[in-house]
């Protein structure tokens, strides 16, 4: 049996009195990021589509932490539904001042059989969501000179592309270029904008769209992966934690790789010959020395 390791390593109160939206924030990693904003003294607004879900997530999580924690019904591909959780997080908590994209959807498909609708609800969840929640917090926080926090979680394929997560990875690496674009334009209004790039974290929502049990067997995540584990969803809270904090006051436009050395493992072009014995690499070096001769 694995041993839950704490990976908390803020004080408690570092987000006391402050709000944190979170979309998606009732299931997976968005749940574990709900956790740690509360562990840290934050209210928490879970923002998504399965309101019986998430109403009943946000009780026990109100309960658990003593804070207060709405669900509210909303599907960030439509602006007008985001500007009402504005409202609403307003009217009920007072304030607003940190906001995760968490909300995803995804699939593997081969891009030949994809409908031009299931190309379309990839993009408009992640990119049109991510922009209508950035857009409609980000308003609010100009238009009232308050300082904020914005987190996107993109993937490490957000930078290299990949094949069969194509709608996710042109989605994901257009928000990445909104990462740096806002950080930059928004930064000297005190409002950052980081990213995560998260490896392997199963979920059950990802992992049931990306690997099912016929493409797991295909997958050996101790050899994709250098550092030979899949990460665990509260270490990711934690940094997603920090990169909002003020302890990361300085960081604006980051996008912060968390992958064990995932994609850096695909990309080097001879990064293969980890799986060289002992044996192998002296009857190389032999070959090699000889090559100077
Ligand atoms: C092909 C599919 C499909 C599939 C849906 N479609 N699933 N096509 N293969 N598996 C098509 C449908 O046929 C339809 O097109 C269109 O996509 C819209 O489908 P709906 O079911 O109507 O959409 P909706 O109800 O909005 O659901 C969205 C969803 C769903 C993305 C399809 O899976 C969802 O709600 N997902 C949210 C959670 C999630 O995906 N989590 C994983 C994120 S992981 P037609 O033409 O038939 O109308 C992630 C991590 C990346 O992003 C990094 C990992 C390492």
């Amino acid at each position: 049996m694995s041993i839950q390791k704490n990976y908390s390593f803020l004080p408690e109160r570092t987000f006391t009195d402050q709000t944190v939206v979170i979309t998606g924030g009732g299931t997976g990693l968005g749940l574990a990021f709900s956790h740690e904003c509360l562990r840290l003294g934050a209210n928490v607004v879970i923002v998504g589509r399965n309101q019986a879900r998430n109403a009943e997530v946000a009780a026990h999580l109100g309960e658990q932490y003593q804070a207060k924690v709405l669900a509210i019904e909303a599907d960030v591909r439509h602006y007008e539904q985001v500007e009402t959780v504005l409202q609403e997080s307003l009217v009920q908590l007072g304030r607003v001042d940190k906001l995760i994209n968490n909300a995803a959807g995804n699939f593997i498909s081969p891009t030949g059989l994809l409908s031009h609708r299931a190309f379309d609800t990839v993009v408009d969840i992640v990119l049109k969501g991510t922009y209508n929640c950035t857009l409609v917090f980000g308003k609010y926080w100009l238009e009232n000179r308050q300082k904020a926090d914005v987190l996107n979680i993109a993937t490490t394929y957000a930078h290299t592309g990949s094949a069969f997560v194509v709608p996710s990875a042109c989605a994901k690496a257009a928000v990445v270029a909104l990462t740096k674009s806002l950080a930059v334009e928004w930064g000297k209004f005190g409002i950052r904008t980081n990213a995560l790039a998260p490896g392997a974290f199963p979920t059950k929502g990802a992992w049931e769209r990306l690997f099912p049990e016929s493409v797991q067997k295909l997958m050996d995540f101790k050899s994709r992966i250098p550092l030979a584990r899949v990460g665990e969803a509260a270490e990711l809270a934690a940094i997603a934690a920090f990169l909002l904090s003020d302890f990361a006051g300085f960081i604006n436009g980051e996008v912060l790789t968390v992958d064990g050395g995932e994609w850096l493992q695909g990309g080097g072009q001879f990064n293969f010959l980890s799986t060289l014995s002992a044996a192998d690499w002296k009857a190389a070096q032999e070959a090699t020395r000889r090559a100077k001769s």
